[in-house]
């Protein structure tokens, strides 16, 4: 049985990588999907290939730390579908610099865009979901932020803001019947090139499951934490790691 029909998502970064798959994974269940990316190619692709499947899909160019972009996804949601049910901040990026380098641009474009970006989106949503008097929001943070990490003070800071985030924010609404919990992938094979270097190789040493996590993985504890199999689950944080760590 289809897990979401009727209901209305918006994916943020959903144009490739892991919010692509959530997309397309949400849509197979019966969700309406709204793609956000700043690359609007791919978020038209992402949408292209739901319809292709029989889905409901739509795309804009949404570049999640400007505040008129996100009112426009959802202007665009409620235009299309009438609602919105679930947002998945997704949107992300990581960049390596370590610290005694990192340029403070860097710096505050990892925070707009993961930290920012997460923030401006889930308060659109927010006010929407609170009219409705129901909703869901996801918020995909990283191990990176459990973790001693190398080279990305940024994105583990970003992505710990990301978790207390969540928490806050699941808080407040909760009166609403509006459930907030986080995703926090380990490391994720979304770029086949990626996975034979030395570096992804070494980083499976310290995965208990032995392998790396597939975009699935995360789509498919994105898609339980949405589902109604979760109603009673706010202000958690999934871990999806393969046991690299546990807490
Ligand atoms: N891949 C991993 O191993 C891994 C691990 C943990 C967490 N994550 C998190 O998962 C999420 C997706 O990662 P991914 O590996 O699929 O990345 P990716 O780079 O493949 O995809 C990210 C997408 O976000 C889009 N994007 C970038 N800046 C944006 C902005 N300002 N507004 C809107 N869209 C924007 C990009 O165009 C791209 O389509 C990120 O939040 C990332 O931090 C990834």
């Amino acid at each position: 049985m289809m897990r979401l029909i009727g209901k209305v998502a918006i994916i943020t970064g959903a144009g490739q990588g892991i919010g692509r798959i959530i997309a397309m994974r949400l849509a197979a269940e019966g969700a309406s999907v709204v793609i956000g990316d700043v690359n609007t190619e791919t978020a038209w692709e992402t949408a292209q290939e739901i319809e292709t499947k029989g889905g409901n899909a739509v795309s804009i160019k949404l570049d999640v730390t400007k505040r008129n972009d996100v009112e426009e996804i959802t202007r665009l949601a409620l235009e299309k579908f009438g609602k919105i049910d679930i947002l998945v901040n997704n949107a992300g990026i990581y960049p390596n610099s370590p610290i005694v380098d990192m340029k403070e641009e860097e710096w505050d474009l990892v925070m707009d865009i993961n930290l920012k970006g997460t923030f401006l989106c889930s308060q659109a949503a927010a006010r929407q979901m609170i009219i409705q008097g129901k909703g869901v929001i996801i918020n995909i943070a990283s191990v990176d932020a459990k973790t001693r990490t190398l080279k990305n003070a940024h994105y583990a800071a970003s992505k710990a803001g990301v978790i207390s985030f969540t928490r806050t924010l699941a808080g407040e609404v909760a009166e609403h019947h509006i459930r907030v919990n986080a995703v926090s992938p380990g490391w994720i094979a979304n770029d086949p090139s990626k996975v034979n270097t030395q570096r992804w190789q070494e980083a499976i040493k310290d995965i208990p499951v032995g392998r790396l996590g597939t975009p699935n993985d995360v789509a498919e504890a994105v898609l339980f934490l949405v589902s109604d199999a979760a109603s009673y689950i706010t202000g958690e944080v999934l871990d999806v790691n393969g046991g690299m760590v546990m807490d």
